[in-house]
């Protein structure tokens, strides 16, 4: 054949190729994953099969056996407080179209500048979009999942562990014989920082809804206050150490629970305005902060590895054993969001993807 042929004849495979790829696309992996494509509350959620997201240079991709709720997971769904959109998540609608953030799985790839885990390895930590079969997280925001641990108790353990941990320590600089409030002891952000209050040495009350006083005196409260019939107001011992996690009670009330040199560590509270979220509490205890002998103060939870690994050894040790309150598989996720929205979560929610354990 002469070149001119040969030319042609390339030219003619290159196209019949160019114009088979366009027909047929080689087609990427698919997963089922829980999607929405606009802010709102759960009836906005789909469970549908999508592409499986790809790795970055310093991410890894999981096999996700299991996704842990939160409140975080809640405000990304419902683009509320607005300022949550402002951060980067997407003003208009969500950036990232599945959802969820607390994950436990295995090491399935790595991105080309992944040094700390291999495929195969077993992780849990924060990732993105982890309500679905795969998801991807970036490697500083994972750790080993340690032996003993289930799936399902690392996949609701970061998020909440982690910010309880911090507010203990980081923030709240808690000392053994310290006494300690916890306000919302029975959430997923509560049910930790009782069980590592103790573990650090403190002595321990919370303050919990009726039906949960009695799981927040198993974790290790001394005394637990009913919100529903107990203003915080007569709570008669003085602390060290308040950490607010529900209800927002206003600044100068919390004041009162503290000791002369207390700590008020405000962590959250839900319904705040739909702007900010009613971080003006946080304001205001911080701006105060400087002018009286009490420690005000506020944090948005870090969502580094060395916290992971921080809480990995309360884990590991047993001395703090997350809460599941409710367990739902992944085409029923929606199911677990609702409860959320209704109140009815206690602890901890786990969405059971693919467990081993449940095999
Ligand atoms: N700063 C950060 O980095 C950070 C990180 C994570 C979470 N957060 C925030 O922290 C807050 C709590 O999160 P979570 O996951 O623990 O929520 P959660 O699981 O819904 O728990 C809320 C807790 O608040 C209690 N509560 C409700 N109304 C109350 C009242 N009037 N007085 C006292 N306690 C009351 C609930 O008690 P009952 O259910 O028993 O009634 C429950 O113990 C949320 O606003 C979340 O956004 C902040």
């Amino acid at each position: 054949m002469n070149t001119t042929a040969t030319t042609a004849a390339s030219a003619a495979s290159i196209a019949a190729a160019a114009s088979h790829e366009r027909q047929s696309p080689p087609s990427s992996p698919r997963m089922r994953a829980v999607t929405q494509d606009r802010y709102g509350n759960s009836a906005v959620l789909r469970i549908e099969e999508i592409d499986r997201p790809v790795v970055g240079p310093h991410e890894v991709l999981i096999d996700v056996h299991a996704a842990g709720l939160d409140r975080g997971t809640e405000h990304l769904m419902t683009g509320r407080p607005w300022l949550v959109r402002l951060a980067g998540f997407g003003v208009l609608r969500p950036k990232q179209p599945t959802l969820g953030f607390d994950v436990a799985g295995s090491v399935v790839a790595v991105g080309a500048d992944v040094t700390r885990f291999a495929v195969g390895d077993q992780v849990f930590g924060i990732g993105s979009g982890s309500f679905a079969e795969f998801a991807v997280a970036s490697e500083e925001k994972l750790a080993s999942k340690p032996n003993g641990l289930s799936f399902e108790q690392a996949a609701v353990s970061t998020v909440s562990g982690i910010t309880a941990l911090q507010a203990l320590t980081d923030v709240g600089h808690l000392e053994p014989g310290q006494r300690v409030l916890v306000i919302g002891a029975s959430g997923g952000v509560g049910t930790f920082a009782v069980q590592l209050a103790r573990a650090l040495g403190g002595i321990v009350d919370g303050v919990a809804g009726t039906a949960n006083l009695e799981l927040v005196s198993s974790l290790g409260a001394e005394h637990v206050y009913d919100h529903r019939s107990v203003d915080i107001a007569e709570i008669p011992q003085r602390y060290d150490l308040v950490l607010d996690i529900g209800g927002r009670n206003p600044v100068r009330k919390l004041r009162r629970l503290l000791t002369e040199k207390g700590t008020l560590v405000i962590v959250g509270g839900e319904n705040g305005n739909r702007v900010t979220g009613g971080v003006g509490r946080q304001v205001r205890a911080m701006l105060l902060s400087p002018f009286v002998s009490q420690r005000l103060t506020t944090f948005i939870s870090r969502e580094h590895h060395s916290s992971i690994e921080r809480l990995a050894e309360y884990l590991e040790a047993g001395s703090v054993e997350p809460v599941i309150d409710a367990r739902f598989p992944l085409d029923h996720a929606v199911r677990a969001v609702r409860r959320m929205e209704a109140g009815a979560a206690r602890g901890k929610t786990v969405i059971v993807v693919h467990s081993p354990e449940s095999d």
